[in-house]
C-alpha cells in the first residue's frame, strides 16, 4: 500500500515562521517528492472550537487565513486535498467509537494536553471536548489511513495516542486501521523556533510572531527589535550566541548561498558567529542580514497570497472540492470500522438470517 499524508492546523490565527519551518515547508517538500499516494491537509476548525467554543467567529474568520497561507507557501490543490474538519461528520462518528478505547487516565497523561490545560488556565474546569481532542485527532489521522503526519514536535503525543488507539482497535475488532508515524524537521532549530522576544516558542498569544503575511515593513520592525544578547551593548563587546534569537533564526533560515548574496565578507555562519563572540560585530548588521534572508523566502509567498486574495470564492471552491473528496475517503473508512465492529446491522444478511431462524424455531 502507498504512503498517505494527513496533517492539519487549528484555524485560530494566521500562520507564522514557526509553522513554516516546523511543518509547512516540509509538507511542500513531501508533496513535491512524488513519494505519496495521497496527501490531505486539514483545517481543524472543530478542534479549534474545543477551546474557542465561545468565539466561533474567530475560527470562521481564520479558516480563510490558514487556507491562504497553505496556498501561498506552495501547497498545490492539484496534488494535495485541503479539507475543513467540521464538514466531515464521519470524523465525529469515528471519534465516538474510539472514545470507548481510551481511558480518562490515559488522556490525563498526554503531555501536550497537560501543558495546554495549564496555559489556558482551565484549572479543574476542563471542557470535555478539549480534554478528548486527542481522540478526535486520532479519528482525523486514521480516517484517511495516514501513514505519515508531518507536524511540529508538540504533536508527538497525539501520534503516540493515535497509534495506541489503532492497536487497540485492530486487536479488538479487525485489522482495518493504519498506525501513523510523525515526520518532524531534521534541523532541530526548526522544531521549536523561538519568538522574536527569544521566548521558548513563537506564538500568537505571546505576541512574538512573524507572520507569513506580514508586510516587508512589519518584518523589518520585528527583526530590528528582536532579542539578542542583553550584554552586547557596544559593537566591540563580545556577544553570546546561545539564546540569541537572531542567530537561532539564522540557523533555521540560512542557505548555502546566503553569504555570497548578502554578506560576502563572511564565508559561513560559523565565521559570523565567531566574529560576534569575539566582539566587533554589531547586532544591526546581523539583523539586516537576517531580514534579507527572510525576505528572500517571504517575497514569493506574499506574491502567491496576493493572487489568491484577489479570488476568495476560488479558494472556497478549492476547500469545498477538497472536503467533498476527503469525505468519500472518511466514509469508506467509517464503513470498514463499523463492519469490523459488526454494527452495520442493515447490511448484515448473516445476522438477519440467523436471528430469523432463532425466532422461527422458538
Ligand atoms: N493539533 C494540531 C494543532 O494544534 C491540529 C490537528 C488537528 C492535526 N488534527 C490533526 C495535526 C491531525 C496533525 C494531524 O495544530
Amino acid at each position: 500500500m502507498g504512503k498517505i499524508i494527513l496533517t492539519g492546523d487549528r484555524p485560530t490565527g494566521r500562520l507564522h515562521l514557526g509553522h513554516y519551518v516546523g511543518s509547512l515547508k516540509r509538507r511542500v517538500e513531501l508533496q513535491n517528492s512524488g513519494e505519496f499516494e495521497k496527501i490531505f491537509i486539514m483545517i481543524a476548525d472543530a478542534q479549534a472550537l474545543t477551546d474557542n467554543w465561545d468565539n466561533p467567529d474567530k475560527v470562521r474568520e481564520n479558516i480563510i487565513e490558514v487556507a491562504l497561507d497553505y496556498l501561498s507557501v506552495g501547497i498545490d490543490p492539484e496534488k494535495t486535498t485541503i479539507l475543513i474538519q467540521s464538514q466531515i461528520p464521519e470524523l465525529t462518528e469515528l471519534t465516538f467509537y474510539y472514545a470507548d478505547l481510551v481511558t480518562v487516565a490515559r488522556l490525563q497523561r498526554n503531555p501536550t494536553v497537560k501543558t495546554e490545560i495549564g496555559m489556558r488556565g482551565f484549572g479543574t474546569s476542563i471542557p470535555v471536548g478539549f480534554f478528548t481532542y486527542p481522540i478526535s485527532q486520532a479519528a482525523d489521522i486514521t480516517a484517511f489511513k495516514a501513514t505519515t503526519v508531518p507536524a511540529g514536535e508538540d504533536q508527538e503525543p497525539m501520534i503516540e495516542q493515535t497509534r495506541e488507539i489503532v492497536r487497540k482497535f485492530n486487536s479488538t475488532y479487525a485489522p482495518v486501521l493504519v498506525e501513523p508515524e510523525i515526520s518532524i524537521p531534521e534541523n532541530t532549530v526548526c522544531r521549536r523556533l523561538p519568538g522574536t522576544d527569544g521566548k521558548e516558542k513563537m506564538s500568537k498569544s505571546l505576541g512574538n510572531a512573524i507572520y507569513l503575511s506580514d508586510t516587508p515593513a512589519e518584518v523589518k520592525t520585528k527583526v530590528m527589535s528582536m532579542y539578542t544578547d542583553p550584554d552586547h551593548i557596544k559593537v566591540t563587546d563580545p556577544g553570546k550566541i546561545e539564546g540569541n534569537a537572531v542567530f537561532t533564526y539564522l540557523d533555521a533560515f540560512v542557505k548555502p548561498d546566503s553569504f555570497e548574496k548578502y554578506l560576502p565578507d563572511y564565508k559561513n555562519l560559523d565565521e559570523l558567529k565567531d566574529h560576534y563572540k569575539r566582539g566587533g560585530l554589531g547586532d544591526v548588521k546581523v539583523k539586516k542580514f537576517l531580514i534579507n534572508i527572510l525576505e528572500e523566502e517571504l517575497v514569493p509567498i506574499r506574491a502567491k497570497r496576493d493572487e489568491y486574495e484577489k479570488d476568495i470564492p476560488r479558494v472556497y471552491d478549492i476547500l469545498k472540492k477538497g472536503t467533498e473528496e476527503a469525505e468519500k475517503v472518511a466514509a469508506a473508512t467509517l464503513h470498514e470500522v463499523k463492519d469490523a465492529m459488526r454494527i452495520n446491522y442493515f447490511d448484515d444478511v448473516e445476522l438477519i438470517k440467523r436471528q430469523s431462524e432463532k425466532f422461527a424455531n422458538k
